[in-house]
């Protein structure tokens, strides 16, 4: 079993790769593969918009982005995790969901689509962290990242917000955010051993 998550942050010891860290660690332990990648270690352009993956499932453009898209194939469960970046993503993360344009089809009309992963039993957790207390603050982090892995045919199992963090790292010092996406991590592995 295979494990992707996907961290839109450039903060390495920053608190969306701890979140993460506590997300993996029932998969971990049990035995399964994890990775745990950067967006911001990525070359990935922005999207042109030339409609060039519009009947192939395949991004024209040529750099990184084809990369990821092959973990994204090996993994059976993913996780999406971004900061808070102006009430929304970070623009790496923006960046590689417009390239994942190429990740849905429109056959019959502009109305329906369908995701590359439909059916293929990918589960997935997304996850966002902001700085302020206020949901609002964290305007659509999170349902954004959610609509998106809904969208390309994942199924989105949970998904984690973590309010109230700013410095890198400080989440660490709350166990029971930390324990509660632990509980969250276990619950993705058990729904991928099914
Ligand atoms: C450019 C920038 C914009 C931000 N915008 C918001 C925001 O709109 N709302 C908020 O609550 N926090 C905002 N933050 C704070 C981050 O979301 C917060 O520090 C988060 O913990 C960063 O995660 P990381 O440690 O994984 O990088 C912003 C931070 C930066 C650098």
């Amino acid at each position: 079993m295979k494990l992707l998550a996907i961290n839109g942050s450039r903060r390495k010891n920053g608190n969306t790769s701890w979140l993460i860290q506590s997300l993996l660690a029932p998969a971990d332990k049990g035995g399964a593969q994890t990775e745990s990648i950067f967006l911001g270690d990525y070359n990935i352009g922005a999207c042109t918009g030339c409609e060039g993956c519009s009947s192939s499932w395949e991004c024209v453009l040529k750099d990184d982005f084809a990369q990821i898209i092959k973990k994204i194939d090996a993994a059976d469960g993913i996780v999406l995790a971004s900061p808070t970046y102006w009430y929304s993503v970070t623009s790496d993360m923006k960046r590689f969901i417009d390239r994942c344009y190429s990740l849905i089809q429109f056959p019959v009309n502009r109305k329906q689509w369908i995701g590359k992963y439909q059916g293929t039993g990918k589960a997935c957790v997304t996850a966002a962290i902001c700085e302020q207390s206020e949901a609002s603050a964290m305007g659509n982090t999170l349902s954004l990242l959610t609509d998106f892995s809904k969208d390309i045919g994942m199924d989105v199992i949970a998904s984690v917000k973590a309010l109230g963090f700013f410095e890198a790292g400080s989440i660490k010092a709350d166990h029971a955010l930390l324990e509660k996406a632990e509980t969250t991590g276990q619950k993705l592995f058990d729904r991928l051993k099914r």
